[in-house]
């Protein structure tokens, strides 16, 4: 995929904010420090785009990313992580799930997972709410850089077991492995031409 222009355009922290020219919308989420941030600016090309850091929960608003003013790619927040405040666990929650529920121009949901790491109870209910409330939907195991192949294959199987009704991608923002996998998602969900520049 050809990213011709890839640009910031808002934080959401409610849905007043939410973008209104009606472009269809592929939402990042995973629990927090999987590497949400890190894909986006992956897919695009563009470093330090989207914002990444080692301190998890970072992420907190919905994020907008105009792509060659033709979709959007919509960072959420993180969930998941136990030192933020009830409250703010609270309005997470809140959030991303009026978005979920709510977004007519959402087209896809793109679910990362550790590939490290089975998936928590929190992936398995995101997992079950996507699938009942009929939610287009793929799920990408992140950091796989970090596991030899043999290891990979495995932690693939278990996700797979734990997260059954989603096509699952093998990604590493640090190699590019997965990326083109990722975009054809992308784009036949958006009813685009798939055409790679390699
Ligand atoms: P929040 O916004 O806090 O929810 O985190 P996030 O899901 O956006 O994660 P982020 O992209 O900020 O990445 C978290 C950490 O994981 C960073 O230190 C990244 O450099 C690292 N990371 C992300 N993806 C990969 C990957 O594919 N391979 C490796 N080796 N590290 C990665
Ligand atoms: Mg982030």
């Amino acid at each position: 995929m050809k990213v011709t222009s890839a640009e910031f355009t808002k934080s959401a922290f409610n849905q007043s904010h939410w973008t209104t020219d009606g472009l269809p919308e592929i939402a990042f989420l995973g629990r927090s420090n999987v590497g949400k941030s890190s894909l986006l600016n992956s897919l695009l090309q563009r470093k330090g785009l989207a914002r990444t850091s080692n301190t998890p929960g970072r992420t907190q608003s919905i994020n907008y990313f105009l792509v060659n003013e033709q979709f959007y790619f919509v960072d959420l927040p993180g969930y998941g992580y136990a030192k933020v405040s009830k409250t703010m666990r609270a309005d997470w929650g809140k959030m991303a799930e009026e978005y979920l529920a709510e977004r007519r121009e959402l087209v896809l949901s793109i679910h990362l997972v550790d590939a490290r790491h089975a998936p928590t109870t929190l992936d398995r209910q995101l997992h079950e709410w996507l699938v009942f409330h009929q939610k287009p939907h793929a799920v990408v195991a992140t950091k796989a850089d970090k596991l030899s192949n043999n290891k990979l294959e495995k932690s693939l199987a278990e996700i797979k077991a734990a997260l059954p009704e989603s096509p699952i991608i093998a990604y590493s923002s640090t190699t590019g492995k997965g990326r083109d996998a990722v975009w054809s998602a992308i784009l036949d969900a958006t009813g685009k031409k798939v055409r790679f520049s390699g």
